[in-house]
C-alpha cells in the first residue's frame, strides 16, 4: 500500500465488528501493548483498544512492507505515537469514539484526526464558552437550537484535529485559535494566535453521528477512504 503526493488516506475501523479477530490482533501488540491493554478494568474499553491498536498495526504494516509485529513505536514529548522501526516516515494519527476509530495517513507532513459521536450535552453553552475562543462560542449560541449540538461537536473536532497534528496535545491553548463551526461550512483554521507557518488543511471525514476532521500541514491534500475489514483466525 502506497499513499501517494498530495493524498491522505483515512482508515474506518469498526472495534466492534465480528470479521476482525480480536486473537489475530492481540498477537501483534508488543509487551507493553498488552500491560496497557490490561490496565482498562472495563472488557469492552479493553477489547476497543486493542483492537484498534492491533488494526492499527495491521494498516501500518501494508505500508510499510514489514509484519504487523514487528513494528516499533515511540510517543513524542507529549504522547503523539510515530514509527521508530522501520526506519520509514509515515505520518499517521488515530483517533477512537466508541466503536469506531479512523486512522488518517499522510503522504508527507503532519496529521491529525479527531472523530467524536455524537451525542446530547446538558450545558452547550457553558462547555462551549469554557472551551472554545469566543467568537466561535458567540456563533454557536446564535445558532437556531437544533443546529448547536452538530456545530459544537464540527468545532470541537476540526481544534482536536489541528491539537492532535501539532502533536502537543493539551499544552495548545485551544482558545488561541480559531476554525469554522457551522457543520455545513467547510472546515478550516480561521486563524492563529501564534507565529504560525504551516498553511494547514482540514477536511471533514465524519459520517451519520459522528463528526470527525482530518488535518495536514499542507495545502489540497487528495482524500481516499478506506475500510478495515479483514483478519481470520
Ligand atoms: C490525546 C489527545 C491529544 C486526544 O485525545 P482524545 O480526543 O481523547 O482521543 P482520541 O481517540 O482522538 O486520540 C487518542 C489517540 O491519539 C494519539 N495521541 C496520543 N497523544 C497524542 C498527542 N499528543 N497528539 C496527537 N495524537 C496523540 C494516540 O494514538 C491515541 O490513541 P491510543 O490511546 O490508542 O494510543 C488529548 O489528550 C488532548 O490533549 N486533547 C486536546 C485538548 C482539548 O481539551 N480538547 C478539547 C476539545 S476542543
Amino acid at each position: 500500500m502506497k499513499c501517494a503526493t498530495g493524498e491522505v488516506h483515512v482508515w474506518r475501523i469498526a472495534l466492534d465488528s465480528p470479521v476482525i479477530s480480536m486473537k489475530t490482533l492481540e498477537a501483534t501488540l508488543s509487551d507493553e501493548e498488552r500491560e496497557k491493554a490490561n490496565g482498562f478494568r472495563l472488557a469492552q474499553i479493553r477489547e476497543r483498544w486493542i483492537a484498534a491498536r492491533g488494526a492499527l498495526r495491521y494498516i501500518l504494516a501494508t505500508y510499510a512492507g514489514s509484519k504487523p509485529s514487528s513494528l516499533v513505536f515511540k510517543t513524542g514529548p507529549y504522547g503523539k505515537p510515530h514509527l521508530n522501526w522501520p526506519v520509514i516516515k509515515i505520518p499517521f494519527n488515530l483517533s477512537h469514539t466508541g466503536s469506531l476509530a479512523l486512522l488518517g495517513i499522510s503522504s508527507e507532513g503532519r496529521v491529525g484526526v479527531d472523530a467524536e459521536f455524537i451525542h446530547s450535552i446538558v450545558e452547550l453553552e457553558e462547555l462551549s464558552r469554557r472551551l472554545f475562543a469566543a467568537p466561535e462560542a458567540d456563533e454557536i449560541m446564535a445558532l437556531a437550537p437544533e443546529a448547536r449540538l452538530a456545530a459544537f461537536f464540527a468545532c470541537w473536532t476540526r481544534k482536536e484535529a489541528f491539537v492532535k497534528a501539532l502533536g502537543e496535545g493539551l499544552h495548545v491553548p485551544i482558545d488561541q485559535f480559531r476554525v469554522t463551526v457551522r457543520a455545513e461550512e467547510p472546515p478550516r483554521l480561521v486563524s492563529v494566535g501564534w507565529n504560525e507557518s504551516s498553511r494547514w488543511s482540514l477536511a471533514d471525514v465524519g459520517e451519520a453521528s459522528v463528526a470527525a476532521t482530518i488535518a495536514v500541514d499542507w495545502l489540497a491534500p487528495t482524500i481516499r477512504r478506506f475500510e478495515f475489514a479483514a483478519c481470520s483466525g
